[in-house]
């Protein structure tokens, strides 16, 4: 296996100096609706990046569930090790990539968790099953084997449907957008870099070298 034979040219797309001046959450919104429109699976995905109480760093892949006012948003379990994470240091980064469209997205922001209210609808928007498998996991926690995991999820499986209640310990969090790159790849690697940080009169843009 020689990895170094592996090869491509960027090709799919650029952004232009005009992009220095967009306001990058309707750019934001742009490129999530053309990923979503190419049918990709799990197109809200995205690599959440935080940090330990010890200072190490971590990720993993969330799904996106909203995305407005500047903030994104996803849902967790706040016990599990990212929860806890995001207890020690409440900042994390997303980072989108799309390969068939060639872009790469990283987002840097603060964190907070979401109202009750807003979980509590989101939990019930989910199908049964996973809201029951929320309920069973102690997400991130060991567990002696998969028939103690299964034994959990009877357990949820007991309840009524019209008992089923958001657990405290489940909900969503936001990323309040602060900084946002996105990559757009080009031809011979000199790709576009368009990194747009908010201040208090609102958006600086500018170009980075790729
Ligand atoms: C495509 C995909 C989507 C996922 N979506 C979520 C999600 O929305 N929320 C979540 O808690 N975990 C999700 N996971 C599982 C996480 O990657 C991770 O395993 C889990 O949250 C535990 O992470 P932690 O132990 O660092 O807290 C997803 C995994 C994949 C591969």
């Amino acid at each position: 296996m020689r990895l170094t034979d592996d090869r491509k040219e960027y090709v799919a797309g650029s952004l232009d100096d005009s992009a220095l001046h967009v306001d990058p959450w309707v750019l934001f919104a742009r490129w999530l609706d053309e990923y979503r429109a190419t049918g990709a699976s799990d197109a809200t995905a995205f690599a959440l990046s935080t940090i330990s109480r010890e200072g190490f760093p971590d990720s993993r892949v969330v799904l996106l569930k909203d995305a407005k006012e500047g903030s994104l948003v996803f849902y967790t379990n706040y016990a599990s090790k990212k929860g806890q994470d995001l207890e020690a240091h409440p900042h994390a980064h997303a980072l989108f990539f799309w390969p068939s469209l060639e872009r790469q997205m990283r987002i840097f922001g603060a964190v907070e968790r979401v109202d009750a209210v807003v979980s509590d609808a989101y939990f019930h928007s989910r199908p049964i099953g996973s809201q029951r498998g929320a309920i069973a996991s102690a997400q991130s926690q060991s567990v002696s084997g998969r028939g103690a995991l299964e034994a959990q999820f009877a357990q949820a499986e007991a309840i009524p449907e019209a008992d089923l209640k958001r657990p405290e310990y489940w909900g969503g969090y936001s990323l309040r957008v602060e900084r946002i790159e996105f990559w757009q790849g080009r031809p011979n690697r000199m790709h576009d870099r368009i990194v747009f940080t908010k201040s208090k009169s609102g958006w600086t843009a500018e170009r980075l070298q790729p």
